[in-house]
């Protein structure tokens, strides 16, 4: 156990932690999303303009595609190995749709807007070929205004990332890019299907460092099977070394209900979550020792890094890519699964399987499956839950400034909840309204806090475990 522990009642932690509460990356959540048609997508589009003309633009897009399975992954993926049969088809096919639907999603907004924020997400992004890469990165350049300052960003697996892609990225203009890392124990490397040793890594490191990418983010997993705090400990020192400019420490969400490649895990090897907090509580100790900046549920940053600096100002914002500096921007979804997010309108999701969409794209159909058109409640509730996740506090006045209610009348029910979880030690709360996060604890159960405002679950859900509950989107 860490000293940090010590600080923690075990008991408290108990009653909160391990109950199955969404983490939040969009509210509300995709359980509460519904069907869409066109008309319906292109009339929030239009909606969108009307309530927020002057708005500045952010583009996710999906890549689905892997070499082989990570036993842990959550992820909207595709295993296709690159020598079988039908792979190189169907992945150019599913490139070519992709640029289809760059073009259509330009058609809906005025593309003299600024882009300030590109992302490629996966999958791995990297399973593309160089000449894809270029393809498809060349619509998205000939179809928007792309800012010279904007950040455009790549998901690589350092197994199959060569330096020639890396050079070609670089080329193509990426300024960030975001490595899966997950742990360095050989052990769980192997038992989770996962194997990257640290020189692989460092390779990888070297080179962007050697062409100029201004930001590297590592993705690691904590509460896997055969992880151990000292396991933990021995991976964070070697990442600190690498010195990454900002680190997501994810939680390792277990539904081996939805995702079945999860099924293969030893569960007599998952740590208690006592033994994950004490590792939650070892990456504290040592990313904020190392200079770290503890931005948000799982993610750290440099103090110079604009994460952190987006903490500072306030446009921090959690969504589908984790903590994101893109608040305020509209956010447009390419690929399959993909979400757009109409500021102050709603949601649209892309249809979730790779063959559907792309034979949906090849006709020139509507490749959006569900959606969500935000009440005045959600967008109220929404403003607050993001506080929660990006500042650890609720400040009302904020809340008010932007929607003409009194802070402590419409959130009664939840303020005198918040007595409760200020007795046990989650928050502090001020006669105003005012919530402020503990740390570590609160910090730590920062969704148990959230889970009260979430007008979507029953206000006591923080500590109900049977009415909790976790949506793969989550
Ligand atoms: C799309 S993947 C990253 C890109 C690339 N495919 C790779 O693995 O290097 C995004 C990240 O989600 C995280 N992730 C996947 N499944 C998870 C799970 N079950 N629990 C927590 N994090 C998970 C991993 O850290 C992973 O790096
Ligand atoms: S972790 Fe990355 S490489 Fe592994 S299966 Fe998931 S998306 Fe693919």
């Amino acid at each position: 156990m860490t000293t940090l522990t010590a600080d923690v009642d075990l008991n408290v932690f108990r009653r909160y932690a391990g109950l199955s509460l969404p983490r939040h990356v969009s509210y509300p959540m995709p359980t509460w999303w519904h069907n869409l048609d066109t008309d319906e997508a292109l009339a929030m589009h239009r909606d969108s303009d009307e309530q927020n003309p002057g708005y500045d633009l952010s583009l996710y897009l999906h890549i689905p595609f892997c070499e082989s399975l990570c036993k842990f992954c959550a992820c909207n993926k595709v295993i296709q190995r690159k020598n079988s049969a039908g792979a190189a088809e169907r992945t150019e096919r599913y490139v070519k749709a992709l640029q289809h639907e760059v073009r259509r999603l330009a058609g809906t907004v005025n593309t003299d807007r600024p882009m300030r924020q590109i992302h490629y997400g996966g999958g791995s992004p990297t399973y593309l070929s160089i000449d894809q890469l270029q393809r498809l990165h060349g619509t998205v350049v000939d179809a928007f205004n792309l800012t010279p300052d904007a950040e455009v960003a790549m998901e690589v697996d350092p197994r199959t990332v060569s330096d020639e892609k890396l050079a070609c990225l670089r080329e193509l203009g990426f300024t960030r890019l975001s490595m899966g890392v997950q742990d360095f124990h050989e052990e769980v490397q192997t038992h989770v299907r996962r194997v990257q040793p640290l020189d692989m890594v460092e390779h990888v490191v070297t080179t962007c460092r050697e062409l100029g990418f201004e930001s590297l983010n590592f993705d690691l997993i904590y509460g896997m099977p055969y992880q151990t705090a000292d396991t933990m400990r021995d991976t964070l020192e070697q990442v600190i070394a690498l010195a990454p400019d900002r680190i997501a420490y994810y939680h390792y969400a277990q539904i081996p209900e939805k995702i079945a490649t999860q099924r293969g895990m030893d569960y007599t090897k998952l740590p208690s979550s006592e033994a994950k907090l004490d590792m939650f509580l070892v990456g504290l100790e040592m990313f904020e020792q190392a200079g770290y900046d503890f931005v948000g549920l799982d993610h750290f940053a440099k103090p110079a890094e604009s994460l952190a600096q987006s903490a500072e100002d306030g446009t921090l914002q959690r969504n589908f890519q984790g903590m994101t500096t893109g608040g305020g921007l509209r956010l447009l979804g390419a690929g399959v699964s993909s979400i757009t997010h109409l500021l102050d309108v709603g949601f649209l999701q892309n249809i979730k399987d790779t063959n559907e969409y792309i034979a949906a794209m090849e006709r020139d159909d509507s490749v959006i499956e569900r959606g969500k058109r935000f009440t005045f409640d959600d967008r109220v509730r929404q403003m607050v839950i993001n506080q929660l996740y990006c500042t650890a506090k609720i400040i009302p006045a904020f809340v008010e400034a932007q929607f003409d209610i009194c802070f402590t009348e419409f959130f009664a029910r939840e303020l005198d909840i918040m007595k409760t979880l200020e007795d046990d030690g989650l928050v502090t709360a001020d006669e105003d309204g005012t919530v402020s996060v503990t740390r570590p604890v609160g910090r730590v159960l920062v969704r148990n806090v959230a889970a009260v405002f979430d007008g979507y679950l029953d206000p006591e859900a923080y500590r109900k475990g049977e009415q909790a509950y976790f949506s793969v989107n989550a």
